[in-house]
């Protein structure tokens, strides 16, 4: 294969070796795979590949065998949820052996970054005035657009496996009301402003008992009480949301008090 593209200590697939003007960007790298910004049919239609590429720590024939079952069960469940009106990126091609699968670009901003741009880098213990508390509407509105995607993904029978605000996208509203004259509030407005898109279904698996779904939901919170400390007491609205959205929620919600018990029971056992 193509001895002239980058050095890397295996050949990359094809799909990954464009010539310019369009050559894939490495967006970001992660220990299972990297996520790259490319082109799909046309030059004009961004696209997100994430690629698996053979880890050498594992025997070839497995590591062959699992990336190939990963990326087949992440564009199965990906194209299940697309069906079924779940926010995530559509499928537009894979090749499971070559450990690439090919989706629909979100042109926005992780959520994490975007509570975090809400939150600004005032102290942790620094006391938030009335007028703010007042003010937080934008930020519960995003709580409540979370449970919202959260309790539509469960309710078509996929536990996501990793719920965190770094998995999933805003993607951002068309520019409507904004006047340019953008002051500083209307910025932070903005920054949480966006539809929720689910991503990152690499480790998503197919339940539908109250003990998956809360596990899922519990990972969540615990992501969230850790990423955003200063606005953990507001994932009480995005569990009102997935109520909402989703009718089975009740007896999730009971189930997440007692996995939520065995959480504090295994980390006060170390
Ligand atoms: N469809 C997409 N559109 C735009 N950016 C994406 C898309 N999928 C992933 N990304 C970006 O790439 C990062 C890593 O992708 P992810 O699927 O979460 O893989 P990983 O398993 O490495 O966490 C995401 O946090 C996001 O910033
Ligand atoms: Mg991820």
């Amino acid at each position: 294969m193509a001895a002239h593209a980058a050095p890397v200590e295996f050949a990359l697939p094809q799909v990954l070796t464009y010539p310019a003007p369009t050559p894939p960007i490495l967006v970001a790298q992660g220990a299972e795979g990297r996520l790259y910004k490319t082109t799909y049919i046309t030059p004009s239609l961004p696209c997100a590949l994430k690629y698996r590429s053979p880890k050498q720590y594992r025997h070839p024939i497995l590591d062959a065998r699992l990336t190939k079952a990963r990326i087949q069960a992440e564009a199965k469940v990906l194209d299940r949820c697309c069906r079924e009106g779940v926010p995530v990126p559509a499928v537009y091609a894979l090749d499971a052996t070559a450990g690439w699968l090919a989706m629909e670009w979100v042109d926005g901003v992780p959520v994490r970054q975007g509570i975090n741009v809400w939150l600004g880098d005032r102290p942790e213990d620094d006391a938030i005035s009335d007028a703010e508390v007042a003010d937080e509407t934008p930020l519960v509105d995003l709580m409540k657009r979370i449970g919202d995607a959260v309790g539509a993904l469960h309710r078509t029978g996929v536990i996501h496996g990793d719920l965190t605000t770094s998995n999933m996208m805003l993607l951002p509203w068309a520019d409507g009301q904004s006047n340019g004259a953008s002051s500083e509030d209307g910025e932070k407005k903005k920054a949480v402003g966006g539809d929720v898109i689910l991503i990152d279904f690499g480790l998503a698996t197919q339940s539908v008992t109250d003990e998956d779904r809360a596990v899922d939901l519990y990972v969540l919170e615990r992501a969230f009480a850790s990423t955003h400390p200063r606005a953990e007491r507001l994932f009480t609205h995005v569990l009102e949301a997935y109520k909402q959205t989703f009718k089975k929620a009740p007896s999730v919600i009971r189930k997440l008090e007692d996995v939520r018990m065995r959480g504090r029971k295994k980390s006060m056992l170390g």
